[in-house]
């Protein structure tokens, strides 16, 4: 059977959550591809997972930043039958954590990012109010060394900005030009509320486990 458009071939049939673990070599061994999806804490990392996959509050989701706080692991599967693995990172950039939960985070996020296998891309979600800062320059310096693992093709970086429905028409496409000008990437405008930008997104992920 033919698909007709993008709407539903990205529909989402099956989302389960697969496991949780607070560091890379407590997560279950890689069956599918995956993608990973990084930013600073109460970006809407959850939000816009729960959106790509169908689900309401599959992924838990807070007002409080610092909900997620270790590799949540989950299944898709797609209406026209493709499956992968998304993995929700717990957030940065959260001053009320501690020195060591700071240290913690990074060694489990970058242990995750340079080691697993499965790793195809990584979805770097920043807020279209704030652009790109600090932590998020780190990030992508981290990304561009070398992985410890084989790959046939570099990980894939896609650049969403998060929570577009809080600026006027007027005011989007400036702020969205900031964001892809501070990281020199495309950058996808997205939605939670609206799901603007969710096929569009779905493309850019298709294409990495391609
Ligand atoms: P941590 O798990 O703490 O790292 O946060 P997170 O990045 O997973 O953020 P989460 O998805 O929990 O969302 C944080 C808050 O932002 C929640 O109150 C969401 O409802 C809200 N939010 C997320 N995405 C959007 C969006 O696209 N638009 C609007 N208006 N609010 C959003
Ligand atoms: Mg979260």
């Amino acid at each position: 059977m033919k698909l007709e458009n993008d709407e539903t071939k990205n529909r989402v049939v099956d989302a389960s959550f697969v496991a949780g673990a607070v560091e890379a070599g407590g997560l279950p061994p890689p069956a599918l591809l995956e993608v990973a999806f990084a930013g600073r804490s109460n970006v809407g990392k959850s939000s816009l997972l729960n959106s790509l996959m169908d689900r309401r509050s599959l992924a838990r989701t807070s007002r409080t930043p610092g909900c997620t706080r270790q590799l949540n692991i989950f299944e898709v599967r797609c209406a026209d039958g493709l499956m992968m693995r998304f993995v929700d990172l717990p957030g940065y950039g959260w001053a009320r954590r501690s020195k060591d939960e700071r240290n913690q985070w990074q060694s489990m996020i970058e242990g995750y990012l340079r080691t697993r296998a499965s790793l195809r891309a990584i979805v770097l979600l920043v807020d279209v109010r704030r652009g790109v800062e600090e932590e998020e320059q780190q990030l992508l310096e981290f990304l561009r060394l070398p992985r410890q693992v084989s790959e046939p093709k570099p990980l894939e970086i896609v650049l969403a900005a998060t929570k577009v429905d809080k600026l006027s028409a007027s005011a989007r496409k400036p702020a969205l030009d900031v964001v892809r000008k501070g990281v020199g990437l495309p950058v996808i405008g997205f939605s939670s509320v609206t799901r603007e930008g969710r096929d569009a997104l779905w493309g850019r992920l298709r294409h990495a486990v391609l």
